[in-house]
């Protein structure tokens, strides 16, 4: 599907400053729409390394994201992939340490032997040649950067939000939950101890925990929070079904999990009995008709079962841009103006944050409370 809207996109010359829904109607919302910060500043720094959450964190978003996997000896690393070979150069430290299918799995390392590897932006190798998969970003292999622990991260944004005063909020994401079972390994239950351990109890901390597994996450909204004494707003992530996100077995073979009932009223009403929100792709949410963006009332659905709605991703780059769009603001006026979505995830949260700030009065001046210890 992915494909297809981009295609069609691609064919209509959208040439309005503000594109338009055919419906007309504006989706206005009073509360402003929360940025959350993709993997990091990821337009500009190695996503998921530290220094890019830094970054993200000096732009102030409401939330900073963690994709979590598991290292063999059970750390939770802050990365998007289970396979490390197209941010790190695990091909030359361990070149012996590929599965069969040619891949270098995390789960597959220690933390020890993660930490032994530099992080660099995302990369396509062809033929033995690296080339960067955003061309505009920051230069693959500059600098020196690593992969990092969810405990490293959270440390990062507590320590933050004490020396500058801000309550910025994280946004982890439990990665592939059906390949972590198959290896014997429980991320979830991983997970939600260790964000116990760091204060993320209930909702009056600032958190959501997301996941592309329906099932996993009722099992922790029904089983391990309760269990645990937790109780963490959730949002349910919807993918296309070809992108293969979640896998099941059936007939002894691993097939594509089907995602469609996710985007129909009866399935958003199951979505609303144990989650919060839902993460679509953006694209999910509108179609072109006329030539001009429509709504596929996917956000009107989800919005009458009371879910927020935090589409992924908004890139700025102009090759991020989908079909026609020539500006990120209009991209992105279009689903808060028209589509009242109520945050994005976005590589880009500075330019997300200006946009936001011409529609919505601006958000009040910063208590930087270490300036009132200086001296
Ligand atoms: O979690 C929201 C968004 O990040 C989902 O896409 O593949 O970047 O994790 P992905
Ligand atoms: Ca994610």
């Amino acid at each position: 599907m992915r494909s297809t809207l981009i295609a069609v996109f691609s064919a209509v010359a959208l040439t309005a400053p503000l594109l338009s829904l055919a419906s007309g109607a504006f989706a206005w919302k009073s509360e402003r729409p929360v940025v959350i910060a993709h993997r990091g500043a990821s337009g500009y720094l190695p996503e998921h390394t530290l220094e890019s959450k830094a970054l993200a964190y000096a732009m102030r978003p409401d939330y900073i994201e963690q994709d979590l996997t598991l290292s063999k000896d059970d750390h939770l690393i802050v990365m998007h992939d289970i396979v490390l070979d197209n941010i790190t150069n695990v091909a030359q430290v361990f070149p012996d340490r590929a599965r069969d299918d040619g891949h270098y799995y995390t789960i597959d390392f220690t933390l020890a032997e993660l930490k032994q590897l530099k992080v660099s932006e995302p990369f396509v190798t062809n033929g033995g040649v690296q080339t960067p998969k955003y061309p505009q970003r920051f230069p693959l292999w500059n600098s020196s950067f690593q992969l990092s622990t969810l405990d490293e991260e959270i440390e990062l944004i507590q320590g933050l939000n004490k020396s500058l005063g801000y309550n910025i909020g994280i946004y982890p994401e439990i990665k592939k939950p059906w390949f972590h079972h198959r290896e014997g390994k429980d991320i979830a239950l991983l997970t939600l101890i260790k964000l116990k351990e760091y204060g993320y109890v209930d909702r009056r901390q600032n958190i959501y925990l997301q996941s592309f597994d329906a099932e996993e996450l009722q099992r922790i909204k029904w089983e391990l929070m309760p269990r645990l004494g937790m109780d963490l707003p959730l949002v349910q992530l919807i993918a296309d079904t070809e992108w293969g996100e979640k896998k099941v077995e059936t007939n002894g073979e691993l097939v594509n999990y089907d995602y469609d009932w996710m985007l129909e009223s009866a399935g958003l009403q199951k979505i609303a009995g144990y989650a919060d929100g839902i993460g679509p792709w953006n694209m999910m949410l509108i179609r072109l008709e006329g030539g001009l963006p429509v709504s596929t009332g996917l956000a009107q659905r989800a919005r009458q079962q009371n879910l927020v709605i935090h589409p992924y991703t908004f890139r700025a780059d102009v090759q991020q841009l989908p079909g026609k769009f020539s500006r990120f603001d209009n991209l992105l006026q279009l689903f808060i103006r028209r589509l009242g979505v109520d945050g994005v995830f976005t590589d880009h949260p500075d330019k997300a944050i200006r946009v936001i700030d011409k529609i919505y009065p601006a958000r009040p001046a910063p208590e930087a409370h270490y300036s009132s210890r200086v001296n």
